[in-house]
């Protein structure tokens, strides 16, 4: 029986009264000739002499929690009435309300705006383009020619002949770059779309953050410097290292892979058993790219870095599948918080 009287407890807390109705519903609920506190009351008689004094008590104070409860609700509304039927415009702002949850920022976003915090205290500056792009900006002004076998490095969505979802967000740093003189030094963000098998490491929708960096002078070192910072700042100086790669767009290319170990499960797991996690791309920009964009080579070199979030997420929220992000499941979403 005290189980029951402090479930009951806990429920007439609870309780959510949003309107006169729920009101009622919750004095019928609990006090009503059929409600849960008067049965317990009925089952009185059976206990001994001593129970009955102290469960009788026990169930009592229920009874006055529910009142309680039921009386400050129906003075608040009662007051509520009166000041508006005599003064239109006043609003009783101490009113009880649970109407609304307050909901809270998907990893993703917490950890793309942390990422996004990150260079722009190195000066870098976010924008954002189209999510449906033409075959221009997100392949043949990137050095990607027709037929090349390149294209295939990034399996496509296409909505017609030259309209496709975009695979990366190097398509609106060619934007910027069609728009606006260096020095340049951009971060683009946003959901990229490839056409690939979806497992515990990789899904067909995906986050990216990209920098791109175009000025005079500028040099292999100041990308690995830009690189290192991010990568200290992010995971506090972990051992990563540049793989020699391949990027129509960049010359010389290079992958960055950041070293975990292999001492737990989800480090086996992300890094496919070898301790390392591949978790950018990053390279010069190709001399091509910028006469693409009417910037003369002669006079302006850059460097450019893609991040690939939910990669990097899986390892910062120690998550072991990829596909949990796009589940919407509020169970899993409702366990972060973030100030950003
Ligand atoms: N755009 C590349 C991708 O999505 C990443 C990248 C960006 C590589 C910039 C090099 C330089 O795969």
């Amino acid at each position: 029986m005290i189980k029951i009287i402090k479930k009951l407890e806990e429920e007439i807390k609870l309780f959510k009264i949003n309107n006169i109705e729920d009101l009622e519903v919750f004095k019928k609920y609990f006090v009503g000739k059929q409600g849960l506190i008067t049965k317990l009351f009925k089952n009185i008689k059976y206990l001994s002499e001593q129970d009955k004094k102290n469960i009788g008590l026990s169930i009592n104070n229920l009874k006055i929690n529910v009142l309680t409860k039921y009386n400050f609700f129906k003075q608040k509304w009662h007051k509520l009435e009166e000041k508006i039927t005599t003064n239109k415009s006043l609003k009783d702002l101490t009113i009880y309300s649970n109407l609304f949850e307050i909901g809270s920022r998907h990893p993703i976003s917490i950890l793309k705006n942390k990422i996004i915090n990150i260079f722009s205290k190195k000066g870098f500056t976010s924008i954002e383009g189209p999510e449906i792009e033409d075959d221009w900006h997100n392949f043949t002004a990137l050095n990607f020619p027709y037929d090349h076998p390149a294209r295939d490095m990034q399996d496509t969505f296409f909505i017609k002949k030259k309209m496709l979802l975009r695979t990366h967000t190097s398509s609106v740093q060619i934007r910027y770059m069609e728009n606006n003189k260096p020095p340049i030094q951009i971060l683009s963000t946003g959901k990229v779309y490839r056409k690939e098998v979806i497992s515990i490491r990789s899904h067909c929708i995906f986050n990216q953050v990209e920098g791109l960096y175009v000025n005079t002078n500028v040099s292999f070192i100041d990308l690995k410097k830009i690189i290192e910072y991010f990568i200290n700042t992010l995971f506090n100086d972990i051992p990563f290292r540049l793989r020699p790669s391949y990027f129509p767009f960049t010359e010389p290319s290079a992958e960055v892979d950041i070293y975990l170990g292999l001492n737990n499960k989800v480090n086996k797991i992300i890094t496919n058993n070898t301790g390392w996690l591949e978790i950018m791309g990053c390279g010069m920009v190709d001399p091509y790219v910028l006469k693409n964009v009417n910037i003369d080579p002669e006079i302006y070199s850059g460097f450019a870095f893609g991040i690939g979030i939910e990669r990097i997420a899986l390892l910062y929220f120690n998550i072991n599948d990829i596909r949990i992000f796009f589940q919407n499941d509020i169970r899993f979403l409702k366990q972060f918080k973030s100030s950003f």
